[in-house]
């Protein structure tokens, strides 16, 4: 979608209304904040889950907060039940491509089971939940796929070099899937969080060491917020920024300007 040219207001181009937007991971932390303010900003959302009681969670506060919302119990490491449950929906404008996990550790602390889980989720289901978006985006000629990088996909960082490169992945997989499907009329981006305090991370920016330390990359002198992000990816996924793809916008307090 464009701004159309007589728009009246910016503010306007900033909503969403009325499209259908897929968030996986919904069930808590940033996936959670995205699904809510997409709905306040007028998407039918359906919130992808791993648990019923997650979906029951999120899409009770939409409703609640006179959104329109369902929700669909979905492992996306599951690629079988992820491409059905894809299939069953009629239409997909906006992708937030959010399900994703992070496990620090040095060269010689990662086991087989971290590595490849993390490779897995970040990677290869991140490519086949786009690839299942993209089948109804490329039919109806629109759509928009926000890909959840990292201040790590731009910058390597000790003890988390798994981490670090799937999300580096994350960042050649939206550049390259925007430049293939713009012609498709489909815009590709990602947002590039610094740390935010959500469930995976609350542990970590709050451990008296590795806080300050991470405290002390952020000129802005603070961890981020889920609706630090939510603003970002909202924005991303009008038309206020249809000309806006295969670019990464980084929500990171300037990390990553150093
Ligand atoms: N929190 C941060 O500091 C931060 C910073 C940069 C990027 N990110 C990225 O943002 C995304 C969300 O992170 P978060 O902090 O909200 O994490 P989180 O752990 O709080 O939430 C992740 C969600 O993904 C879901 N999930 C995990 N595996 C799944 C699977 N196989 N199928 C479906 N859902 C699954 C979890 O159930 C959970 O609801 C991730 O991709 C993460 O790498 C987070």
């Amino acid at each position: 979608m464009t701004i159309p040219a007589d728009q009246p207001s910016m503010l306007a181009s900033m909503r969403v209304d009325g499209q259908v937007a897929v968030v996986t991971g919904a069930g808590r932390g940033i996936g959670r904040g995205c699904a809510l303010g997409l709905a306040e900003a007028g998407a039918k959302v359906v919130a992808m889950a791993r648990t019923a009681a997650e979906i029951d969670e999120v899409v009770g506060e939409i409703e609640q907060r006179g959104g329109t919302g369902r929700g669909v119990v979905c492992d996306v490491q599951d690629t079988a039940a992820m491409r059905t449950a894809f299939a069953e929906l009629e239409q997909v404008d906006i992708l937030v491509n959010n399900a994703g996990m992070g496990i620090a550790g040095s060269i010689l602390a990662y086991d087989d089971d971290a590595v490849r889980a993390m490779i897995d989720l970040n990677c290869t289901a991140a490519v086949f939940v786009a690839q299942a978006a993209s089948r109804h985006m490329i039919e109806q000629g629109r759509g928009v796929i926000v890909n959840l990088s990292s201040t790590f996909g731009k910058n390597g960082r000790p003890n988390h070099c798994v981490y670090s490169a799937t999300k580096h992945f994350v960042e050649g997989l939206t550049k390259s899937l925007a430049i293939e499907l713009a012609p498709k009329g489909v815009r590709v981006v990602a947002v590039g969080p610094t740390a935010i305090d959500t469930p995976m991370t609350h542990d970590r920016l709050h451990d008296p060491v590795i806080g300050p330390d991470l405290l002390s990359r952020i000129p802005l002198g603070r961890f981020g917020q889920v609706a630090d992000v939510v603003g970002a990816v909202v924005f991303l996924c009008s038309p206020a920024a249809s000309l806006i793809t295969g670019t990464t916008l980084m929500v990171d307090g300037g990390w990553t300007a150093q």
